[in-house]
């Protein structure tokens, strides 16, 4: 059934058959972009079943560590990242070999001790990826140790259920577990979406990374 108009088989939002969780995430999006007298039934019954139905995906999402035979799913996560930035910046097109080149990056991430590789299942499929990693600043200053995130992505008919947050959160308490007290995250800043999600999660800008083609 399509899980947006409740129509037994092929309709005009057939994006949405088989996956009524998705559709109503996507009718609660929009209904809570409209001023509170147009949203049908008021926003604060939108708001109940927005909440309802972060609860419901989040308790069917799993956040586990990567294994080596997660990587062919994860470089597929990776290419749709790419696009969507590629959108934004020409600076992230991708090389038609570079998923090789990636898979390499993330296998040796997996199978490093500094490194957290994450990732978000539901029903046996990827839906999510997070890596963390510590780094350090350049010498010279105290606390020179400090956590990175890259390649957080949550593909796209799974985004605003809360598990972008979710990969957040396990991933600051492996930082934590690793004595880690400060993390950072590079953003385009194209990317307003992204943005907006470092900004909930409690970041704010100390530095900016400037550019000079020549
Ligand atoms: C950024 C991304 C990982 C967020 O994942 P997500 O699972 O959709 O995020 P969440 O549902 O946990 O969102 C948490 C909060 O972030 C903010 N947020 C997330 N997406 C947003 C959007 N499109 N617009 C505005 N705010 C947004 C909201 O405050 C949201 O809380 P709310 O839903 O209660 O309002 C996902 O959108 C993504 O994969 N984007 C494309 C790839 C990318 O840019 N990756 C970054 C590489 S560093």
């Amino acid at each position: 059934m399509c899980g947006f108009c409740a129509f037994r088989g092929s309709c005009k939002y057939d994006y949405y058959y088989g996956e009524p969780q998705a559709a109503l995430s996507k009718v609660y999006l929009i209904v809570k972009s409209l001023p509170e007298r147009q949203a049908p039934g008021g926003f604060f019954y939108w708001r109940e079943v927005g909440m309802l139905r972060n609860l419901t995906m989040k308790n069917q999402i799993n956040i586990r560590k990567a294994v080596e035979n997660d990587v062919a799913a994860m470089v597929e996560l990776w290419k749709e990242m790419m696009d969507f930035h590629k959108e934004l910046d020409q600076l992230f097109t991708r090389k038609a070999t570079g998923h090789e080149g990636w898979t390499d990056f993330i296998t040796g991430h997996i199978s490093n001790d500094d490194s957290c590789v994450l990732v978000a299942e539901c029903n046996n499929q990827i839906v999510g990826q997070c890596l963390g990693f510590v780094s350090e600043y350049p010498p010279g200053i105290t606390s020179k140790r400090y956590g990175k995130f890259q390649e957080l992505a949550v593909t796209a008919k799974f985004r605003r259920f809360g598990i972008g947050e979710k990969l957040f959160s396990e991933m600051v308490t492996w930082f934590r577990e690793h004595g880690i007290k400060r993390t950072q995250v590079r953003v385009s800043v194209h990317n307003e979406l992204l943005t907006a999600f470092w900004r909930k999660m409690g970041f704010r800008p100390y530095a900016e990374t400037l550019f000079l083609e020549i």
